[in-house]
C-alpha cells in the first residue's frame, strides 16, 4: 500500500493519512520509495497558493484533497525503464507520500525529467531528479531544507545585484528569520564591501533574538518598529505577505522605496490581494531560474548556486538544529502547527520514512 498524508482543499487544517492500493508500473516507468524531506513555511505556501499556481496538479489524489510537494530524497524500488535500477536514489519534488511513480524521460548520469503527461505543464525545475549517491551523506538533510529555499535567495540576491538595488542605501527584508530571508541576508553581509548595503531584518518579537544572534542583519526590528528604519532609499524583499506590514513600510518611507520584491506568503493569512502596492513585482524564482541557466549554462549557473550554498550551509550550522521526526503521522500535528505560525526558526525539520 501507498501512504500519503493529504490536505483538504478547501480547509487546509483538516487532514487525513490514507492508504492507497500500490499501482501496477507500467513500460518505462520507475517506483521510488520516499526516504526523506524537509518541511518549511515554503511547504505550506505551496498549500495555500496549490490552486492558483497548480501545485496541486504534481501528486493529484482524490477530489477536493491534494499532496503537499515536499522536497526530499527517494531510491528506485522497481524499474521498468533500463537505465534505471533499484537503488538508484534522486533528490528532487515528491508528495508527502512513501512512493511516487515516475515516467523518465532520457536518463543521463546526473539524474532525469519526469515526463509523465500530467506534469508537463508546471515549471521544469520542480520536474527534474538529480541522481545521489546510494548511501545517506549526513549533508542529505541540509540539501532538503535548503537547496529549494537558497537557490531562491542567490536568485533574488543576483536580480537585486543585477538591477544595482534599484540605487538604494538599504534593503528591507520581512520575515527575516525564514531561511529563504536569511540566506538573502548573508549574502548582501558577505559581499557588502562589493555594494555596501544596509540589511535589516523585520521579524516577530519572539525571533528577534534568533535574527540577531545569526549576524546577517545590521538591524533587526519587530513589525512594531517600522519607524525606526531610516528614511533613505530603499528595497523591500518581502516574505511575509503581510499587507499591513507592506503598507507601512511604504507610508514610512514613501518616495524612498524604490521597489518591493515579493517573494513569500509566510503570514498568508495577513494577505489583502485588493491592495495594489506600488513598485512591487512578483519574484517566482523558477521562472528566474529558466533565465539564469539559460544564460549561464547549466553545468556553470549549476556551479555558482552551490559554491554559495556550501558557504551558506557552513554557516547556518552555527544556528541550524536538524531534527528528524520518523512517520507521516508525526508529520500531521507538526503540518497543523505550522499552518498556525507555530514554527522555530532555529529548528530545520526532516521526515524519514
Ligand atoms: N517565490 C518563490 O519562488 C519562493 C521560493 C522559495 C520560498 N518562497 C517563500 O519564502 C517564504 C519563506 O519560506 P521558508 O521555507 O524559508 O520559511 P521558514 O524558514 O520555514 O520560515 C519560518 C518563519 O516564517 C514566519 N512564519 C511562518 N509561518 C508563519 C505564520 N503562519 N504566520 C506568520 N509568520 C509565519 C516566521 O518568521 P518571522 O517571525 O520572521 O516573520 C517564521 O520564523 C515562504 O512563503 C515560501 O513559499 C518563495
Amino acid at each position: 500500500m501507498t501512504k500519503s498524508l493529504i490536505v483538504n482543499l478547501d480547509k487546509l487544517q483538516e487532514s487525513d493519512i490514507i492508504l492507497e492500493d500500490q499501482k501496477e508500473l507500467s513500460q518505462g516507468q520507475v517506483r521510488l520509495q520516499i526516504e526523506r524531506f524537509a518541511m518549511t513555511a515554503n511547504n505550506i505556501t505551496y498549500a495555500v497558493i496549490g490552486k492558483q499556481l497548480k501545485y496541486w496538479d504534481f501528486f493529484p489524489t482524490k477530489d477536493d484533497h491534494g499532496k503537499i510537494p515536499v522536497w526530499g530524497l527517494a531510491s528506485v524500488s522497481q524499474s521498468k525503464q533500463p537505465d534505471l535500477a533499484v537503488g538508484d536514489r534522486f533528490y528532487g519534488y515528491y508528495p508527502m507520500s512513501t512512493e511516487l511513480i515516475v515516467s523518465p524521460g532520457k536518463v543521463s548520469p546526473f539524474g532525469f525529467t519526469d515526463m509523465a503527461n500530467h506534469r508537463q505543464h508546471l515549471a521544469p525545475i520542480y520536474n527534474n531528479y538529480t541522481k545521489m549517491t546510494k548511501e545517506f551523506n549526513p549533508m542529505d538533510n541540509h540539501l532538503c531544507i535548503f537547496r529549494p529555499l537558497y537557490t531562491t535567495s542567490f536568485l533574488n540576491y543576483d536580480f537585486l545585484k543585477r538591477s544595482d538595488f534599484y540605487n538604494a542605501k538599504q534593503v528591507i527584508l520581512t520575515s527575516a528569520s525564514s531561511k529563504t530571508a536569511l540566506g538573502i541576508a548573508q549574502l548582501l553581509m558577505t559581499n557588502k564591501d562589493q555594494h555596501n548595503i544596509e540589511v535589516i531584518g523585520l521579524t516577530s518579537d519572539k525571533n528577534k533574538g534568533f535574527v540577531t544572534d545569526t549576524k546577517y542583519y545590521d538591524t533587526v526590528l519587530g513589525y512594531g518598529d517600522i519607524n525606526q528604519i531610516e528614511k533613505i532609499s530603499s528595497v523591500t524583499v518581502d516574505l511575509s505577505g503581510n499587507t499591513t506590514t507592506l503598507v507601512n513600510i511604504s507610508e514610512h518611507l514613501g518616495d524612498e522605496l524604490a521597489f518591493i520584491s515579493l517573494i513569500g506568503l509566510t503570514d498568508y493569512s495577513k494577505t489583502d490581494r485588493s491592495v495594489v502596492l506600488p513598485n512591487s513585482k512578483f519574484f517566482f524564482a523558477p521562472d528566474v531560474a529558466v533565465t539564469f541557466f539559460k544564460e549561464h549554462g547549466r553545468d556553470e549557473a549549476t556551479k555558482m548556486i552551490q559554491t554559495a550554498m556550501v558557504n551558506f550551509i557552513k554557516d547556518a550550522n552555527n544556528w541550524i538544529n536538524i531534527q528528524s521526526i520518523g512517520s507521516l503521522e508525526k508529520l500531521d500535528p507538526l503540518y497543523k502547527e505550522m499552518l498556525m505560525g507555530k514554527v522555530d526558526p532555529a529548528v530545520g525539520h526532516i521526515v524519514t520514512l
